[in-house]
């Protein structure tokens, strides 16, 4: 069995386990398989055997492996392992208007309620956030130069976060300069201003079905109508279908998550993000790129961003630091490519600049805080939770549910058996303290009614395991 080279920080042990866990994920080694024996892998790796063993436990403890008695290791059978993944549907849909879906306001106010356990809201725990470190960078910057901290940070926003988004860029895959960036009011207002920029109030924007909901508000206050294309949990946005809707509807952009997908997790393949752009470049039509969780891959390195494989300034590639850093610093950005100057107006009559000392502790951190190694951490703990949450899921819902299995991000997409309701669920899971994301609030067409959007970037605890364990209850009721 070649194992691949180990990651290149933290214990030793726990390097090989991080290495193992990928085989185990990626099926190299799949469920029933032997596992080297202690003493082989240690001679294999050039470790000591206690290295190894430690290795083995660390499997052990999360489930991974198993100990058969005179038989040696081998990896677990596990039910999550064997789940289908969840239902996508290829057909053409009409041209709609988002529905009014009140749920939306509620998932995002009940995220604050200490009341609720938060699987609703797409939100880490602030217990994985760096908030000390951020707070002190900020306390230094405002004692050091007070003056600063009380500027206007104007448009195009502080060259210091340019600088270190330039930097950052190669791990993209792009090489910008600062002057490519515009700081923003986190990714939401970065979408907000690429619509603006690029569409005109009745134009029709194609967007991946299911979506990110807060994509779908915009749409709507914009009056902009949504073209729903389908997206699928593995390889992301369905090409055949754009292209076949592109030949009946006139569509004046597109909104996508290429990285880690909100809500299905999939990851489009650099194969279909260059044939995404030479489907829409040679058209004219600007492809708004929300990379918000592209940091956040589970295992390897990061994906590249389809603004990799722009050619013409096509798309405008929007993120920011809320998945990773601090929601509330509300700290994000733009690459404008051809809409840049435009972007740059748009911006400065909406908000004129940023909160100045909010955007210079996010540019310290980045440079002297530890982002990557805050990554590293963030992205382990991101998916022992997904993994967990998988493994209650499989164990507590109705036979027959198809789940996600992202490789990056913090949520899951759950079909559930065609009968549940999941506005009933939702409204049943808040009665019993549970925030959930039923699934017609990813939907322009009010569709997904038996799915739900679990969010899992809280660490797993009891209380989350009971929570799913309730959940499941609630479903199999609603199932019948
Ligand atoms: C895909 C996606 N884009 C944008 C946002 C909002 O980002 P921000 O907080 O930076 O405005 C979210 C938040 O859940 C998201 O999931």
């Amino acid at each position: 069995m070649p194992v691949p080279a180990p990651p290149v920080s933290g214990p030793l042990y726990l390097r090989l386990a991080v290495v193992l866990e990928g085989m185990i994920q990626h099926q190299s080694l799949g469920p029933g398989d032997r596992l080297p024996s202690i003493r082989q892998f240690s001679r294999q790796q050039k470790v000591s055997v206690p290295t190894a063993m430690n290795a083995y436990a660390t499997l052990e403890d999360r489930g991974l492996i198993e100990a058969r008695p005179k038989s040696g290791y081998f990896v677990k059978i596990r039910r999550a392992d064997i789940v289908r993944t969840p239902g996508w549907d290829r057909r053409i849909r009409k041209v709609t208007d988002f529905a009014s879906l009140d749920p939306l306001d509620t998932i995002l106010s009940d995220h604050s309620d200490p009341a609720l356990v938060p699987l609703g809201a797409a939100l880490p725990s602030p217990d994985l956030l760096p908030g000390d470190k951020l707070a002190r960078a900020m306390g230094a910057i405002a004692r050091r130069a007070p003056g600063a901290g009380l500027s206007y940070d104007v448009v195009p926003g502080s060259e210091t976060l340019r600088r270190e988004l330039a930097r950052r860029s190669l791990d993209w895959g792009c090489g910008f300069q600062p002057e490519d960036f515009m700081i923003s009011n986190g990714c939401t207002e970065a979408i907000s201003l690429a619509l603006r920029a690029t569409c005109m109030p009745g134009d029709t924007v194609a967007v991946e079905t299911p979506t990110y909901f807060g994509i779908a508000s915009t749409l709507r206050d914009q009056q902009l109508k949504a073209l729903p294309i389908p997206v699928d949990s593995v390889n992301g946005l369905d090409l055949d279908t754009l292209a076949g809707a592109l030949r009946k509807t006139k569509i004046s952009a597109c909104v996508l998550i290429p990285n880690f997908q909100n809500p299905v997790g999939s990851l489009m393949p650099e194969a279909r993000k260059r044939a995404l752009i030479d489907l829409l470049a040679p058209r004219g039509i600007p492809i708004i790129e929300d990379d918000i969780y592209g940091d956040l891959q589970h295992q390897g390195s990061r994906p590249r961003c389809l603004k990799a494989f722009d050619p013409d300034g096509s798309v405008l590639l929007c993120g920011s630091f809320s998945k990773t850093l601090a929601p509330g610093y509300r700290v994000g950005y733009i690459v404008g490519g051809r809409w840049q100057e435009r972007l740059l107006r748009l911006k400065k009559n909406s908000s004129l600049a940023n909160a100045t000392l909010p955007t210079l502790a996010v540019a310290e951190f980045l440079k002297h805080g530890g982002y990557d190694r805050h990554l590293r951490t963030l992205r382990q703990a991101y998916r022992i939770q997904v993994e967990r949450t998988r493994e209650a899921v499989v164990a507590s819902f109705p036979e027959g549910i198809g789940l996600s299995r992202p490789q990056g991000n913090f949520v899951l997409w759950c079909e559930l058996p065609a009968q549940v309701d999941s506005i009933e669920l939702w409204k049943q899971a808040r009665r019993a303290g549970i925030s959930l994301a039923p699934g017609p609030l990813f939907s322009p067409d009010g569709g997904y009614r038996n799915f739900i959007r679990l969010n899992c970037g809280y660490p797993w605890s009891p209380l989350l395991e009971r929570s799913i364990a309730i959940l499941g209850h609630l479903a199999r009721g609603l199932a019948g």
